[in-house]
């Protein structure tokens, strides 16, 4: 064995060389690996007696792209382009021996070699524009030169992964080792040798492009399906572009052309905002003051409380990750249409072919139904998913204590009521937690999970590790009205009220926040979820627009009316006189003089008044990092992931312009404005919301 560079060995297998990359923990491509591939390739060419080349990965994965870290530094000798060359025109025979994922740099380094075997577990992927990118070495060249145009927009305009199965029936690995990937590669290199087979060069293959030459339908199509898919996106649409320059003007401009535009992209803002919530997102969960040997409470099966939309689409997720589930109602009727639900979902899952039927109907088998609190008497972790009502959950979660094992985890989905107060109704406050699961639970990927003051160490971890293993993004937080997510959007909903009775309108609202790019405007959510959620018609006063609108029977879009009317059947908003006069009519009533508000302050009032309450929620504790908030906002809030989330758009605005215009809304709309103290602290000391990072290492 060779050293090669602190990242990549060799060895040699009688006329075979391995370079086995080991650069844990995903073999991202920095400058060792870099230099070690390059050593090793010059060390083969210099000796006769090695007739071919394999690359390889130590630990769990191929290379997994770049590094990441890298990007937006001085670019360190050697670049991955003079390896490309160097492999491309080697004059022995380069294997790629592929486990895990070959990602990013990581296929485009497999397609430049001649040949490729993987194992049968392998992924393959082009996954640049989740970071904002393009590949940005050819990999929207050779990919469609290799599995044809259409296969390559959706790889790398899309970012779909595809497995070894695919990757071979699509030509893009030449061989599936079932036995050791290693042996199996070493003796495919071998009969390659034997066999004299030939150094193949992707750049020379030509003909799954040719159809595309004279269809350029197939890249207009494909734009506008992006345009609809990842609306305000700008990456998909120039992997799109690079691809169609590549098929119609040869390889090497489009070479040329996909560095330009990776170039541009990587300056821009997007990107940066993208790679950031990358790391944000993994950065969430290491916990300071959390030991990382905390230990974690085996969890194998779980209980769950409440049929309803949230209890299903809980039981689901954990369903989905292999974990049975059961779910109590409080009869077989109620029961019943919960088990409904769940198997309708994957029954239109499998239809869709997101998933196989078998594997729809296996994630089925692992849910059942009880009508009673005993049957939990040994699951690891409860779920209460019942409506918000504190006294039924402190019911509960009395039950549950004198049912449940002592090792249990009680979790309540509340996602406004205080966690401490249900707590206390067990004797075992330490093992109580909030898991704020979003709607539809089986799809939306944040979980906030909230710690009270007494809530275990153990417990925390356990919960962290639970919604990793259920493929959800965990994000602790402190408890207080309405925890992180929901405590900013309070702000935003109520400034967006209040802006309508000053003069705006729903549509002009829901147009401006659409457009900053929010999937939908607010008061169009508010119609989806419906007006009544929350609403205490025997306590309503008419005081509110929200009130009338109530009062009226106007619940949203199931009632054809909210905010907006609907036509019966059809979900397009249409702006209502009738909501128009009624908010005329409140202000009048309340002395508000309207006047036309412009989209800029619209805009101004309804992003500064989340990103105000963010910093006081970071002064109070109630969030770790800025970071961790903005994971919450991009995940469970719609907010663009091209911007970063709040508190990244914050600094990429400034805050001292933000600061000032908080002062102003303060002094016109008096206290809801208070500035938040290290709002002022950062601003007088000239830093930003991204220098508290910092504080955690
Ligand atoms: N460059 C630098 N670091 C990377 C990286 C990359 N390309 N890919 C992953 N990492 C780091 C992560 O930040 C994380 O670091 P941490 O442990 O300090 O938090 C660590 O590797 C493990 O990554 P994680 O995502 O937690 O592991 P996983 O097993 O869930 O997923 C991957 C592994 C490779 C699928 C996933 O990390 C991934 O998608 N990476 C990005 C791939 C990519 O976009 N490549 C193209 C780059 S242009």
């Amino acid at each position: 064995m060779i050293t090669l560079s602190t990242a990549a060995n060799m060895e040699t297998r009688g006329e075979i060389a391995i370079i086995l990359v080991d650069n844990p923990p995903v073999n991202a491509i920095n400058v060792e690996v870099r230099k070690g591939i390059m050593e090793g390739l010059n060390a083969v060419s210099k000796d006769d007696s090695v007739k071919a080349v394999i690359i390889a990965c130590a630990g769990r994965t191929f290379l997994a792209g770049a590094d990441i870290t890298e990007f937006g530094k001085e670019p360190q000798h050697p670049g991955l382009d003079l390896i490309f060359d160097l492999i491309e025109n080697y004059r022995k025979p380069v294997i790629a021996a592929i486990h895990g994922s070959a990602l990013g740099g990581g296929l485009e380094t497999a397609m430049i070699c001649h040949y490729r075997v993987a194992v049968p577990t392998a992924t393959f992927g082009q996954p640049e524009v989740n970071l904002g990118l393009i590949p940005g070495i050819g990999g929207t060249q050779r990919l469609p030169r290799i599995i044809g145009v259409q296969k390559a927009i959706e790889m790398c305009a899309g970012g779909k992964q595809i497995n070894a199965r695919e990757a071979l029936e699509n030509g893009l690995i030449d061989a599936i080792s079932e036995e050791n990937l290693l042996d199996g590669a070493t003796a495919f290199a071998k009969k390659l040798v034997h066999e004299n087979h030939p150094l193949i060069k992707i750049r020379d293959k030509n003909d799954k492009i040719e159809e595309a030459r004279n269809k350029p339908e197939i890249f207009a199509e494909a734009r506008k399906a992006f345009a609809r898919s990842d609306r305000g996106f700008d990456a998909p649409q120039a992997a799109i572009d690079a691809i169609e320059t590549g098929v119609k003007k040869g390889i090497e401009v489009g070479l040329k052309n996909e560095r330009e535009i990776f170039r541009k992209l990587i300056q821009g803002s997007q990107s940066a905002a993208m790679r950031y919530i990358f790391f944000a997102e993994r950065e969430c969960t290491k916990i300071p003051g959390l030991a990382s040997d905390t230990p974690r409470v085996p969890v194998n099966k779980i209980g769950i409380v409440g049929a309803g939309t949230m209890g299903t689409g809980i039981a689901m997720s954990c369903a989905n990750a292999g974990i049975p589930v059961t779910i109590m109602e409080i009869n077989q009727k109620l029961l019943e249409k919960g088990l409904e639900t769940c198997r309708e979902n994957y029954k239109n899952s499998a239809l869709k072919g997101r998933i196989t039927h078998d594997e729809a109907e296996k994630r089925l088998s692992l849910i059942n139904g009880t009508i009673s609190l005993n049957d939990f008497a040994d699951v690891d972790m409860v779920v209460e998913a019942v409506f918000e009502n504190k006294n039924l959950k402190k019911e509960i979660f009395a039950k549950l204590d004198k049912i449940c094992k002592d090792s249990v985890i009680l979790a309540t989905n509340t996602s406004a009521l205080n966690i401490t107060e249900i707590a206390l109704a067990t004797k075992r406050p330490e093992s109580v937690i909030g898991l704020h699961f979003f709607s539809p639970a089986n799809v939306m990927r944040l979980l906030e999970i909230v710690r009270t003051e007494k809530t275990a160490d153990d417990i925390i971890a356990t919960s962290i590790s639970f919604g990793k293993r259920i493929k959800k993004i965990p994000v602790l937080v402190r408890e207080c009205h309405g925890f992180v997510g929901n405590r900013m959007l309070f702000q935003r909903v109520n400034e967006n009220k209040q802006m309508l009775l000053e003069g705006s309108t729903p549509q002009q609202i829901d147009k401006v926040l659409y457009d900053f790019g929010f999937p939908m405007g607010p008061f169009a959510v508010l119609d989806l979820v419906g007006l009544d959620v929350g609403w205490d018609k025997a306590a309503s006063k008419g005081e509110t627009l929200r009130d009338v609108l109530c009062e009226a029977g106007r619940f949203g879009q199931k009632t054809n009316a909210g905010y907006y009317d609907y036509k019966p059947g059809n979900r397009t908003p249409i702006p209502s006189q009738y909501v128009q006069e009624k908010i005329n009519e409140l202000a009048a009533k309340n002395n508000i003089k309207q006047r036309l508000i412009s989209d800029e302050e619209i805009l101004e009032r309804s992003l500064y008044s989340v990103i105000n309450e963010g910093a006081k929620i970071l002064d109070e504790g109630i969030a770790i990092r800025p970071g961790d908030i903005d994971v919450i906002w991009v995940n469970g809030y719609g907010w663009p992931r091209y911007r970063g989330g709040p508190m990244f758009y914050a600094d990429s605005i400034g805050l001292k312009k933000i600061l000032d215009k908080i002062k102003a809304f303060e002094k016109t709309h008096g206290n809801t404005w208070r500035p938040s103290a290290l709002l002022e602290k950062l601003v007088n000391e000239g830093k930003e919301f991204k220098d508290l990072h910092d504080r955690h290492g």
